[in-house]
């Protein structure tokens, strides 16, 4: 039944990938990672209170990643902005990473609660703790003492308003050994474009072939950039 309140919210393709392809690790976080009742049957399509397939995709990049001895997450501290549900910091968290789950004060009571929820089920490896963060705003110490390893993100770019906050504020969370994989729906290519243009004053960006993504969750309606500070 979880499973099913997740594929709702999920397109056709990504949902038939979600029911036969998950390892064993996945199945158990699908298995329990409950999505509150609230969110969905008050105001469905609500950013923040759905998952969406970037982040489906952003999260099983990371696994298949670190199974495939591209990244080392053991023991990293990431930061994830605009966590919405959680999803993709909760899988960071079972990977061995120190996780930081952040989005606007009005959606960390949801945030807090899946973590709570999904996570006492498993045996973590990483942790993760959920806080607020408003782009543009200063950040909490914990988020930038040390600055983290990795800052992560799954559909936080989709307002053209938001787009200088956002780079301010991973301007203020990235070091000299950060690195940012931030992943995007393709739904409006003009905001994406600003994004990458403004992004480029102060990064170096690239972008993540999909031959380096998890096989059974490709899509070419998401796209993944890794950016780095210059
Ligand atoms: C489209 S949702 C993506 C949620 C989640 N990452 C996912 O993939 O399912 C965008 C997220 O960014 C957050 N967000 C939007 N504007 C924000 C801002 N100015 N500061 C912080 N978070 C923001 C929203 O609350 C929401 O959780």
């Amino acid at each position: 039944m979880v499973l099913l309140t997740w594929i709702i919210h999920i397109s056709a393709q990504m949902a038939s990938a979600l029911a036969c392809a998950f390892s064993n690790d996945w199945f158990l976080v699908l298995n329990s990672f409950e999505i509150l009742d609230f969110c969905f049957k008050g105001t469905p399509g609500v950013t923040g209170a759905v998952m969406w397939d970037s982040g489906v995709v952003l999260g099983k990049f990371l696994e298949h990643a670190v199974d495939s001895g591209m990244l080392v997450l053991q023991g990293k501290k990431i930061v994830e902005l605009g966590s919405g549900c959680g999803l993709v910091g909760c899988i960071a968290t079972l990977l061995g990473s120190e996780v930081i789950v952040t989005d606007l004060p009005d959606r960390l009571r949801l945030l807090r609660k899946n973590i709570e929820t999904n996570m006492k089920h498993v045996s973590l490896r990483g942790s993760v703790t959920a806080t607020e963060l408003t782009w543009g705003e200063d950040p909490d110490p914990e988020l930038i003492d040390p600055k983290p390893d990795f800052v992560i993100g799954s559909d936080v770019v989709y307002s053209e308003g938001a787009v200088v906050d956002l780079l301010e504020t991973l301007m203020q969370l990235s070091g000299p050994n950060t690195t940012i994989f931030l992943a995007g729906e393709l739904r409006n290519d003009a905001i994406l474009e600003y994004f990458l243009e403004a992004a480029m004053d102060n990064f170096t960006i690239g972008r993540v072939e999909q031959t380096l993504w998890h096989p059974d969750y490709c899509s070419n309606r998401v796209v993944i950039y890794v950016l780095v500070k210059k």
